[in-house]
Formats: C-alpha cells, structure tokens, sequence
C-alpha cells in the first residue's frame, strides 16, 4: 500500500517526509504543479495524507476547476487517506483582505462531498447540492476545529462569554474564528 503523503500549495511552508507542490517555483517544490488542471500528477489510490494549508481557499477560481480538483484529490487518495485542511474563516479580516482566495471553504462546504452527509440531506429533504452523489466521490469529516481570534480567546479565559455566546458570535459577528481546521477521510470502498 502506498503511503505517499502531498503538501499541495505548500509556498515556502515545506514538509519533512512530504512531497511538496506548488503551482509557483519560487521556492523550489519538490513537484511544480497547476492542481486546477487534470489529472494530477500522482497514481490512482497512492496517497496516504494529504496537508492543505491555506491553500484550498486558493484553488478553483471556477465551480467546474473546484469540482476537479475534489474528484482529483479522491483519485489520488488511498481508502482511509487523511486530508488536512486549515482556511481562514471567510468571515475574518484574513480571507476577505487577499485577492487570491477565490472562494470560502466551510465545513458546509466539505459537508457536500461527503455521501454520508447527502443521504441525510435526502432524508431529510434538505435542497443542499448532493455533489458526492453526482461526482462519486466521499470523503468523511472526522473533525472540525476553530481557532479563535485573540480577544475571543481573551473573553472566553476571562470568563466574560461562554460557549454558547461564541457559537452566535460566529454565526452573526466577522473576526471570531481565525482559522478553521477540518480533517477528512477519504472513502474509497463500500465499507
Ligand atoms: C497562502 S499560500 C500557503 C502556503 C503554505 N501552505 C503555507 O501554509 O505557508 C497558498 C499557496 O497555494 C499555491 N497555489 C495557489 N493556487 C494553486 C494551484 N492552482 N496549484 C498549486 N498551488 C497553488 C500558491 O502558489 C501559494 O504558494
């Protein structure tokens, strides 16, 4: 079994024990490589850990290039391959201040490449987009972690706001969360 392990947009940030890639050469990946085109430079079921590190908010300027490069990223990926995804929170001051980031990347977001997710969104009677349905390809989320903007974290330790107060903050408020970071499974057999 293939345990290769991607740093897809990897910039200057490279990996130990990664095969690091970028579309850029400027600081020499180990592969120069556009992931908006198909197909990816990597086998079938060869890959066993895959870091997106502000880099999927980059990627897929096009509905079409994102869908790709999802159906890419399942391909490449051996069952049970683990995907780790760090994004600024589209609403911070760090996603919407960079012309590059093309689109949000939300757990929402993920939730529609997940076959478990369009299932229930069937039963239901959910509209949401059942692309997993549409492009065969599943990946599970494991985890979603949100790292807090500094005063945030301040108020919460200082007992001046609860979890519960957070959790509406994010939904209504920009410059909660900072960062989100979101594990995925890729589901490869009929387990
Ligand atoms: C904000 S940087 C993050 C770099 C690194 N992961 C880090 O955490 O420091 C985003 C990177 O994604 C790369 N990138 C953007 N679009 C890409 C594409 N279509 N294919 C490959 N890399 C891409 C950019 O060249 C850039 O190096």
């Amino acid at each position: 079994m293939s345990d290769l392990k991607l740093n897809l947009g990897c910039g200057d940030t490279r990996l130990p024990g990664y095969v690091n890639v970028d579309k850029y050469g400027t600081f020499g990946p180990d592969i120069q490589a556009d992931l908006e085109a198909v197909p990816w430079p990597f086998e079938t079921d060869s890959v066993a850990d895959i870091q997106l590190i502000h880099a999927l908010e980059h990627m897929g300027q096009t509905t079409g290039q994102f869908l790709n490069i999802m159906t890419e990223m399942h391909r490449v990926c051996r069952h049970g391959a683990r995907i780790t995804i760090k994004v600024p929170h589209p609403r911070s001051d760090g996603f919407l201040g960079d012309p590059t980031h093309v689109r949000p990347i939300t757990p929402n977001v993920l939730s529609l490449f997940s076959m478990e997710e369009n299932r229930k969104f069937i039963e239901r009677g959910w509209p949401n987009t059942r692309l997993a349905m549409h492009l065969n390809v599943d990946f599970r989320i494991l985890s979603v972690g949100y790292k807090l903007m500094p005063r945030w974290q301040q108020r919460l330790k200082a007992g001046q706001v609860t979890n519960q107060d957070i959790a509406e903050a994010i939904e209504s408020q920009n410059n909660v969360v900072d960062e989100i970071t979101i594990l995925l499974e890729a589901v490869k057999d009929a387990a």
